[in-house]
């Protein structure tokens, strides 16, 4: 079964969506580890109540985001974790983390890509007064939500939607897409180690 390792820096909607669909067996996936830049997030609270291992640190107590993606990178290699999923991890990875998992990185973000990339894409979205914005989920490179696209649903803006209103829509969408996006890529990763053999 594919190991995945879940980064989150706050509240962790997203990563609960994926471990309690995992914890029932919906998805044919792991979770083995929860990362976070933030020690005391919801996330890891989250994690520990699931019975699922945390790696929480500070980025403060380090000089270079090298050391702290080696401290990770080790967490993760001790746990064979085969695929790192992004939710609302708000730190760019660096070269580090990238090229000991090439290729092996996903993320999610609230907005149809490349439309609205960045922080409070729900309110650009909003405030650009355009009439559907969505989710996407991509594969990542060293940009911010750059990334060849995996996954994306469209979302329509009402005249009366709010913030509120946007962002239960958009997490409705995330918590059904992104975790049968990452067990489709699952099936993806057994299929090529057939491929290969
Ligand atoms: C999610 O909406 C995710 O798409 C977004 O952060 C939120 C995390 O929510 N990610 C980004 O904006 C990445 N640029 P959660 O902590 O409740 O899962």
């Amino acid at each position: 079964m594919m190991k995945i390792a879940i980064f989150a820096s706050g509240t962790g909607t997203n990563a609960q969506a994926i471990i309690d669909q995992a914890q029932s067996g919906d998805i044919d996936v792991e979770v083995a580890l929860v990362v976070s830049d933030k020690p005391n997030s919801k996330a890891l609270i989250r994690a520990s109540s699931s019975s699922i291992a945390t790696f929480g640190f500070n980025p403060s107590n380090y000089t270079y985001k090298e050391e702290f993606e080696s401290d990770i990178v080790v967490e993760l290699q001790a746990r064979k974790i085969d695929l790192v999923v992004l939710a609302g991890y708000m730190r760019l990875i660096g070269p580090t983390l990238l090229s000991a998992y090439e290729g092996k990185i996903v993320n999610i973000h609230p907005s149809l890509l490349p439309n609205f990339p960045g922080l409070d894409a729900i309110g650009q979205a909003l405030r650009a007064g355009v009439s559907e914005t969505g989710v996407t989920i991509h594969e990542v490179d060293a940009g911010m939500d750059t990334g060849p696209i995996i996954a994306q649903e469209a979302i329509t803006i009402e005249q009366d939607d709010t913030i509120e209103t946007l962002t239960k829509k958009i997490q409705a969408v995330e918590h059904r897409l992104y975790p049968q996006t990452i067990a489709a890529w699952g099936n993806t990763i057994k299929l090529e180690g057939v491929k290969s053999k």
